[in-house]
């Protein structure tokens, strides 16, 4: 799933895991897990990602792709791979399809989500997150039942240190540079979906899913696809 900070990537890769029945990969929640290590017991990797990541700033191409390479057994899984947040570089690209070809198989699609740029603003400011569950809230388009209290597990929300007004505008420049040539990279490998990402989240679920059945792709033997970029 590519797109910018907000635009609901990890909203909907709670929804279309489980409808398509693949593995989700979340380099951010991978990162977010690391901040439960104690100080000290962290690996100087992990300190410099968990360092970048309350500035905004991307983690590094090294780290990234070795966290992943870690974890290539999740691009093997039976069901297909969902990956969100990542790649979001062309080098983390390129390393993606070597690692993929490695591993015997490939990328479908790139899902890119769209939305204004005031939109991602205002989910990013609104949102409160679990830290012990990982659920997901926004203050006015998903309040929880109780306010400041996770519905799932019933733990303490918070605002996530990087959905800061100062951390919010280094991510979204960070997106500008190093992020939007993927669309690129992706079109120009007849990979890229467009989904609109504005309105209920069940109705871009759907969106979604309408286009990659469209888009022919076939998460179980790899089947055939229209070679051409698509619009939802
Ligand atoms: P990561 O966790 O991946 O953050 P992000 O890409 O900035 O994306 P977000 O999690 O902020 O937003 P989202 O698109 O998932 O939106 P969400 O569904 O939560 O990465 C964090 C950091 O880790 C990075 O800054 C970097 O430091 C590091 N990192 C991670 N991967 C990396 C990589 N590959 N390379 C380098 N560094 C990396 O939704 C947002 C809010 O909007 C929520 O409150 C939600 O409820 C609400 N919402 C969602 N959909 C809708 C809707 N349709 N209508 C109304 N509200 C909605």
């Amino acid at each position: 799933l590519l797109g910018p900070p907000g635009v609901g990537k990890g909203t909907q890769a709670e929804k279309l895991a489980p409808e398509l029945g693949t593995c989700h990969l979340s380099t951010g929640d991978v990162f977010r897990q690391g901040q439960i290590v104690p100080d000290g017991q962290r690996s100087p990797a992990l300190d410099t990602a968990l360092g970048a990541m309350r500035r905004g700033e991307l983690v590094s191409d090294d780290i990234v792709i070795d966290m992943v390479r870690e974890r290539a057994g999740c691009l093997r899984c039976r069901g297909g791979f969902l990956l969100d947040g990542f790649p979001r570089t062309v080098a983390q690209a390129e390393a993606l399809d070597s690692l993929l070809e490695e591993q015997g198989t490939h990328l479908d699609a790139a899902v890119y989500y769209t939305v204004p740029r005031q939109t991602l603003i205002e989910r990013l400011s609104g949102r409160r997150t679990c830290p012990s569950c990982n659920a997901v809230f926004h203050i006015a388009s998903r309040p929880p039942r109780l306010p400041g209290i996770c519905d799932d597990c019933s733990g303490r929300l918070v605002q996530r240190a990087d959905d800061c007004p100062e951390s919010i505008s280094v991510r979204l420049a960070a997106y500008d540079q190093n992020t939007t040539p993927l669309i690129d990279y992706y079109r120009k490998t007849n990979r890229l979906l467009v989904v609109e990402a504005d309105g209920p989240t069940d109705t871009i679920c759907m969106r979604t899913l309408a286009l990659l059945a469209e888009y022919k792709v076939d998460y179980h033997d790899n089947g055939d696809r229209n070679a051409r970029p698509a619009t939802f």
